[in-house]
């Protein structure tokens, strides 16, 4: 049975939370083609990193690779929201496969932004997280010239051949906190560093780290709904503990720990990007099991983009 935790009273619900264009997107385009082009449907690295996502796809037809090896001829390959290098690209292309690319848009503009400055001469550092398939994606954009940091004591040590024609990008699902502070060492040490007009760090990220600083302070412990490799959702664990809340992350409803809410009142609940509604409300109905007996929404910004099916997975108006 449920254990009960007495002083548990209020859960507060981050806004905005969970599923942000890109991933909305991206798992529309696996299921569109399940339904136009019957099951398999092969898709590179998990589609979105969520656990749940990716085992309802699973059952509905999908198969998740890492290597095109794994994909027979003429089968029909969905990219991941994180992006491709040019090598993946150029390979799934010489191979045949009838390629959907789930890439965000958000991402395919810092793709974009790389090739460009690049014919212009121009050398990067990357701001970003080592073997996050994003980066991977992006510095594979080129042959060479692109420069990961992960931290201030990186952009110490890193060695571009020339100083004159360096640009910043980074991984859309950072820290903001991180990155400003990292870019910042890397003015310094590159006083003519160009850097993006708007900031690569994606809307989504922005919002659901700014409703955690304004959730933080509410509450006596913060839940983030989230998969273990998902980057934006580890943000927002970590953002809330530095913020001096207690906060966990859980992939389900079944990991939550009925010990961590003891002689704690006000439960504040977010989601990352990935992270689908129904597992908040899953995460929702255990927490109220154990006691709480409210739930509110924080007053946030309201999100509206949408982006655009690729050409061939639209529904096409009825005649
Ligand atoms: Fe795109 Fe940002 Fe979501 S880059 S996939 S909108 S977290």
């Amino acid at each position: 049975s449920t254990p009960v935790v007495p002083t548990l009273s209020e859960i507060t619900l981050a806004e905005p939370r969970g599923f942000c264009a890109g991933v909305d997107r991206a798992i529309e385009i696996v299921e569109r083609a399940l339904q136009k082009f019957g099951a398999p449907i092969y898709v590179r690295h998990e589609i979105v990193h969520n656990t749940y996502v990716v085992n309802d796809l699973k059952q509905k037809g999908a198969i998740f690779i890492e290597e095109l090896d794994d994909v027979p001829p003429g089968a029909t390959l969905v990219f991941s929201a994180h992006g491709v290098s040019r090598a993946v690209q150029d390979e799934a292309r010489a191979r045949g496969f009838s390629i959907f690319d789930a890439t965000c848009p958000l991402v395919t503009k810092v793709h974009v932004e790389v090739a460009k400055l690049a014919k212009e001469g121009f050398e990067f550092i990357m701001i970003g997280h080592k073997g996050h398939p994003e980066v991977e994606g992006t510095m594979g954009q080129l042959d060479s010239g692109i420069h990961l940091v992960e931290d201030v004591a990186d952009v110490a040590r890193v060695q571009p051949a020339q100083t004159d024609k360096l640009a910043v990008v980074t991984q859309t699902t950072l820290s903001v906190d991180d990155a400003a502070e990292i870019a910042e060492a890397v003015r310094q040490r590159f006083p003519k560093v160009r850097e993006p007009k708007q900031q690569d760090i994606c809307y989504a990220t922005q919002n659901r780290q700014d409703a955690v600083k304004v959730l933080s302070p509410q509450v006596d412990i913060v839940i983030v709904v989230g998969s273990p490799t998902s980057s934006n959702s580890n943000r927002l664990r970590e953002l809330a503990q530095k913020l001096g809340t207690e906060s966990h992350m859980v992939d389900n409803a079944d990991e939550l720990q009925a010990a961590w809410f003891e002689g704690k009142s006000r439960v504040g609940l977010t989601a990352g990007a990935s992270a689908p509604e129904v597992l908040v409300n899953q995460v929702i109905e255990r927490i109220r099991a154990y006691g709480a007996v409210s739930v509110r929404k924080m007053n946030g910004i309201e999100e509206t983009l949408k982006f655009p099916l690729p050409k061939g997975l639209r529904i096409e108006p009825q005649a």
